[in-house]
């Protein structure tokens, strides 16, 4: 962790679009993850409206940890904050803040306490967290900023998503370098982040039962020839024999995401309990 730190708050009001969806968009990585740009670029065209709040520096691992701000002293990972500028200046309304919250926690608070009243004049629709650099999974996700970031708003009433990727295919980069393995990457999560949150708001009804949320992680892309062939599968964070799941597939027993995602072009999906980080029961699996 760094000593010197700050968060960078960035909103970006994009017109309205079909959806219109208000969502928080979110990153312990930082600023320099390239998923970061390709997402908001993407849910602008998808016709969302997106607000970026995420921690100027990369705050991987700080879990569900809050701490006591301090002020930036330098410009951030590869000056992130101009690049951003550059990147998203196409924007309707552009609002750059430095604030003070530091840690992932923090920055998303920020996003939903501060920034969505603000600038959407109401709290978002949805969080979106991540791509995470590399995978989430199984009981391990207790410390993962990631993770910490998406349980936040599940625990106030807002429904999110953490989605994870196989590290390797995704890295920090700037887009410009297209043909770059980790941009590559970024637009092919990237997609399946839009072909996922479509398919959730298709529903009617609750976006997602309360007081829960979904941990995507997602194979590498090498282990896929496009973003449309990756298969969503419905998992559980850990392997059990004793507990009764939804039945899905002709089972009660779901499998262990961390097995499943090694079985080839897919995208593990478990939902699990803000505030514990745990499995949920069967009839909470059923409605997701
Ligand atoms: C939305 O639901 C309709 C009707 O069930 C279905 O035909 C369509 O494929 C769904 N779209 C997505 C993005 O899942
Ligand atoms: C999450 O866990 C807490 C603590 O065990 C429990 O009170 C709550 O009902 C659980 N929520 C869901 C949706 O399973």
């Amino acid at each position: 962790m760094r000593s010197f730190s700050t968060l960078l708050a960035f909103s970006l009001l994009a017109t309205s679009g079909v959806l219109g969806q208000k969502v928080v968009l979110t990153n312990d990585d930082g600023w320099t993850a390239a998923q970061i740009p390709a997402e908001y670029a993407a849910l602008k065209v998808a016709g969302f409206d997106v607000i970026l709040s995420a921690p100027a520096v990369d705050k991987s691992g700080t879990g569900s940890s809050t701490a006591t701000p301090t002020v930036l002293t330098s410009a951030c990972e590869c000056s992130t904050v101009a690049l951003l500028v550059r990147l998203l200046s196409g924007a309707t309304r552009l609002t750059v803040g430095l604030t003070t919250p530091m840690l992932s926690l923090d920055a998303v608070r920020f996003g939903i306490q501060t920034l969505a009243p603000k600038f959407f004049g109401t709290k978002p629709d949805f969080v979106i967290s991540g791509f995470n650099i590399g995978n989430n999974l199984g009981s391990g996700i207790t410390g993962s900023g990631a993770v910490g970031v998406a349980s936040e708003p599940a625990k106030e009433g807002i429904p999110s998503i953490v989605f994870s990727g196989a590290s390797g295919s995704l890295s920090y980069t700037t887009l410009s370098q297209t043909t770059a393995s980790s941009t590559v990457s970024a637009n092919f999560y990237t997609s399946l982040i839009i072909k996922f949150v479509n398919a959730l708001l298709n529903n009617t009804g609750a976006i997602l039962p309360t007081g829960i949320s979904l941990n995507v992680n997602s194979a590498s892309t090498l282990s896929c020839t496009s973003a449309s062939s990756y298969k969503f599968v419905l998992t559980r964070l850990t392997s059990s024999n004793s507990a009764t799941d939804v039945t899905t597939c002709g089972t009660n027993h779901l499998p262990a995401e961390s097995t499943v995602i090694k079985t080839g072009c897919i995208a593990t999906v478990s939902v699990f309990n803000a505030t514990t980080k745990a499995d949920v029961g069967a009839a909470t699996q059923q409605v997701v």
